[in-house]
């Protein structure tokens, strides 16, 4: 096969931060994608209905002259969230999810949840309104090694929380591990969970071996290769339950070659390319429409989206810049390593 047409994609995971760099990445999500789950771990975050509505705003008034898409906008979870907020949120049918960080697990997450308990009344309300909840499922911890924090959170956390409320509609988001596939596959219809682009080609030595590669740390870390053929299998088998979010996290250069370099990779600008390569190497071009355009709208219970996008091979490489260039600073864009010969048709 060397040509694929699938419904325009949406991704479940983006960030987009605020001003001068949401003004210079938004085209590159735009350019492909019809919707976005747009994550909340702003500074300050984006914790109140009043505040989504407002980020909204923002976005709409930045986006590129022409441009059709739709922001879908989260509630981060804080321990003073009001539930009443939250189903005030969800009614205006503009605030799709709410996210929950545990606090001090990534980039702008020390508002983020220490004790669940108290946000129980908030995962209640949610699980009586079917308004999914969309979890970093890594503990905090300092004695658990940073690779095991995943399967520590599923085991420890996510876990018990779905056990006290079944009706929770959870989203696992960014799974890095086998534990992670397993576990999504074990729940039922209440269970999803987003896979980045970036960890179906990078495992942990990408990162590490031959010089530290800054550009290749997120959160969660890429682990060893027996977890990447995991996700990638996941991710090719048409299984409703996984769906991607690219989790493109964009932080201008000096702050990613640094010494204590931020976590994120860029991966809007040609998240779709790489995918068709993925699926492809796997045989397995016909499932791509499921994890990229299909499998998300389901979970999420929105319609598909009528537009298409058709991506074709050819003997080319697809070139793309390798930076995008901010008001506030260059943006790498994420390097798989290997030539991909699969380009989106304009
Ligand atoms: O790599 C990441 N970057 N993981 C996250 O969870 C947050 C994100 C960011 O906001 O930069
Ligand atoms: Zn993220």
């Amino acid at each position: 096969m060397t040509q694929i047409t699938i419904p325009r994609p949406d991704d479940w995971h983006l960030h987009l931060r605020d001003g001068a760099m949401m003004q210079g990445v938004l085209p590159e999500t735009t350019r492909h994608f019809a919707r976005a789950i747009i994550m909340p771990n702003l500074v300050p975050p984006v914790v109140t209905a009043a505040d989504a509505m407002a980020y909204r705003e923002r976005i709409l008034a930045a986006l590129p002259e022409g441009a059709q898409f739709d922001p879908l906008m989260v509630l981060y979870l804080t321990e003073d969230t009001d539930p009443a907020d939250v189903a005030a949120a969800h009614a205006t049918g503009l605030v799709k999810s709410v996210k929950l960080y545990p606090a001090g697990a990534t980039t702008n997450s020390h508002g983020g949840v220490r004790d669940f308990d108290k946000v129980r009344a908030v995962f209640e309300t949610m699980a009586e309104i079917g308004m999914p909840l969309c979890m970093h499922g890594e503990v905090t911890t300092p004695e658990v090694d940073i690779f095991d924090r995943e399967a520590v959170f599923i085991e420890t956390i996510l876990d018990p929380i779905r056990r006290k409320t079944p009706d929770l509609r959870v989203v696992m988001e960014h799974i890095t591990t086998k534990q992670g596939v397993d576990y999504a596959r074990s729940g039922g219809d209440t269970l999803a969970a987003t896979i980045t682009t970036h960890h179906l080609i990078i495992n942990r030595n990408h990162i590490l071996v031959g010089g530290i590669k800054p550009h290749y740390y997120c959160l969660p870390v890429a682990k060893r290769e027996e977890h990447r053929l995991a996700l990638v299998e996941a991710a090719t088998s048409g299984d409703a339950r996984f769906f991607l979010g690219t989790d493109s996290a964009p932080h201008a250069d000096h702050l990613k070659e640094h010494a204590c370099g931020c976590a994120g990779c860029f991966t809007a600008t040609n998240t779709m390319q790489l995918l068709a390569h993925v699926f492809d190497a796997q045989g397995k071009l016909d499932e791509l429409a499921k994890f990229a355009s299909q499998n998300g709208p389901a979970f999420y219970r929105l319609p598909e989206n009528t537009a298409q996008m058709t991506l074709v091979k050819t003997d080319e490489a697809a070139q793309w810049p390798d930076k995008i260039m901010t008001e506030a600073g260059p943006v790498t864009v994420f390097d798989p390593g290997f030539p991909v010969y699969w380009h989106v048709q304009p």
